[in-house]
């Protein structure tokens, strides 16, 4: 048999890269050629595969002493004169076992303890390996867990931040989309039920840049007939081909929202190659990715259920706000829907001003209730068919301060307070109750002063008609700077431009084009079309 011959037989007997580094190992200590047989060799092979290393003939006597060579200590025989022949049983040095042979000149004290020396070196380097490439598996899961809680932290401090409709779906934008790289999964799909898709907007979303569609996640999932009550999903080495390609792996797990079943949360394709330098230490989805994506489906579906019980409580609290305008206005015949007429075009003003989202919210709001004083104000002076006495108006100049005290109890409407106490202030100084002047006032109050007076101009009153829509648009243009915020009369004459102020003429008034219904409601039903 030839040396060919023998290290086929070797690949045979799997000799593993452990063996083949140990051999060269050995050489290097030995300080010579050096072969690493399997028990099954023949003798044969060894004395051919021995001569063909040193040149020397080696006796089939001292190769039968190798072969029954059962210590750990090397045994060495004298060959010549000037070699010696060097056996250890290195069974326990390495998985593969076998007997190394190696031949070279030098006395046989120091051989065998040289043979020892470095067989023992050689466990103990292996042994290294082993432990730093165990350190080093640590390292990286123990980088992932962080990285996974850092995410999970992140998560749960980003999801608090979509308290309202802009909602669901944003946040699951937002907090999902690094789960592909913590999974190391090629594609995360957000696969939601269609009837939950129905009843509150939440959408169906992948947040890879894999060719797969969401259909064909969807169909996987009915493949392998995934459902709410189902355990979680882990499948590798599966196969799956689809339209896009082959699905090698999955890990799903339901999304559930207390008994209502949301939808999965689905990993596809676990990555066998390094992603954005971190390495794969396990080429398949396991438990930790289950958890991981049980983690966030717990904190998906809580989140979206807060976001459903604010959003209930926020069209509670409005329903109070419009009952308590609708007290006002049902004392007045005459001032039906002023509150509500105010209120929007206040939001209408606001947003023509740029104030922020939140800002022209708050004055609608306080819109509804900038009146609210004159549920204080007797029926003898509130409901007077005719002009007022002095002492008359000087009751009814009270309810902006009346107001103010209904509203400062209410904690939760404080931001309403300064549109309420102050809307009859005047720019000049000369309005009430405290008579500030300029931007002394606050802006929600100076706006609702505009809306509020347009408002009360073009309604009947017991004693006068409703003013031409020209007339008022008139006064109020001409009280800029004196009655009124400049800013926000020249905001009125931009929205009286854009409402085609003839066709209102024509029909009832400004009634006609005020819109109707609440922007706040609009904004809360946008809110449960996104949300949950
Ligand atoms: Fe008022």
């Amino acid at each position: 048999m030839n040396r060919m011959t023998i290290t086929e037989s070797a690949e045979l007997l799997s000799r593993s890269s452990s063996s083949l580094r140990l051999e060269k190992f050995i050489e290097q200590r030995m300080d010579a050629p050096c072969i690493l047989m399997q028990q099954e060799d023949s003798l044969d092979d060894i004395a051919l595969q021995l001569e063909d290393l040193t040149g020397v003939v080696v006796d089939q006597s001292h190769l039968g002493r190798v072969k029954t060579l059962s210590s750990d200590s090397a045994v060495v025989s004298s060959l010549n004169e000037h070699h010696s022949l060097i056996a250890a049983n290195v069974g326990n040095a390495h998985s593969a076992g076998g007997i190394l042979l190696t031949v070279r000149s030098g006395s046989v004290d120091l051989l065998a303890s040289l043979m020892d020396s470095a067989i023992e070196s050689y466990r103990l380097s292996e042994e290294n390996q082993a432990c730093r490439e165990a350190i080093e598996e640590s390292a990286m899961q123990l980088a992932q867990s962080f990285e996974e809680q850092n995410w999970l932290r992140g998560f749960a401090r980003n999801a608090t931040k979509f308290t309202t409709g802009s909602g669901a779906n944003e946040m699951a934008n937002g907090v999902l989309q690094p789960l592909g790289y913590l999974l190391r999964a090629e594609d995360v799909f957000l696969i939601v039920d269609a009837e939950e898709t129905a009843r509150s907007g939440l959408c169906s979303a992948k947040f890879g840049d894999s060719d797969f569609s969401i259909q064909t996640v969807e169909s996987v999932l009915h493949q392998f007939e995934l459902h709410h009550e189902s355990a979680p999903l882990v499948r590798n080495n599966v196969q799956l081909p689809t339209d896009q390609g082959a699905i090698n792996s999955i890990v799903a797990v339901p999304v559930n929202g207390g008994a209502k079943s949301l939808g999965f949360l689905v990993g596809i394709n676990r990555s066998t190659e390094s992603l954005e330098g971190l390495p794969v230490y396990d080429p398949e989805f396991g438990s930790g990715d289950v958890g991981l994506l049980e983690e966030a489906a717990v904190l998906l579906s809580t989140q979206a259920h807060n976001i459903h019980l604010l959003v209930q409580s926020n069209q509670m609290f409005l329903g109070s706000l419009h009952a308590m305008s609708g007290a006002i206005d049902a004392r007045d015949p005459y001032t039906q829907g002023h509150s509500e007429r105010v209120a929007r075009l206040g939001f209408e003003l606001a947003q023509l001003m740029k104030l922020s989202e939140p800002a022209c919210q708050e004055i609608y709001l306080a819109g509804i209730l900038h009146d609210i004083g004159k549920i204080g104000i007797p029926d003898a002076v509130l409901l007077k068919n005719g002009p007022l006495t002095n002492d008359e108006f000087r009751t009814i100049q009270k309810h902006p301060e009346i107001g103010y005290r209904i509203i400062e109890r209410l904690g939760h409407l404080q931001f309403a307070l300064p549109g309420v106490l102050h809307h009859h202030e005047r720019w000049d100084g000369k309005g009430y109750p405290h008579g500030l002047d300029g931007e002394s006032i606050p802006l929600m109050a100076r706006v609702l002063a505009v809306a509020d007076a347009f408002d009360a101009m073009t309604s009947s009153r017991p004693y006068r008609d409703a003013m031409p829509l020209s007339k008022a648009v008139s006064i109020i243009s001409g009280g800029a700077a004196e009655q009124w915020d400049a800013e926000v009369v020249a905001c009125f004459q931009h929205w009286i431009a854009d409402c085609q102020p003839e066709q209102a003429e024509s029909q009832s008034g400004a009634k006609a084009f005020i819109p109707q219904g609440s922007p706040v409601e609009q904004v809360l039903q946008a809110a449960m079309a996104l949300g949950l």
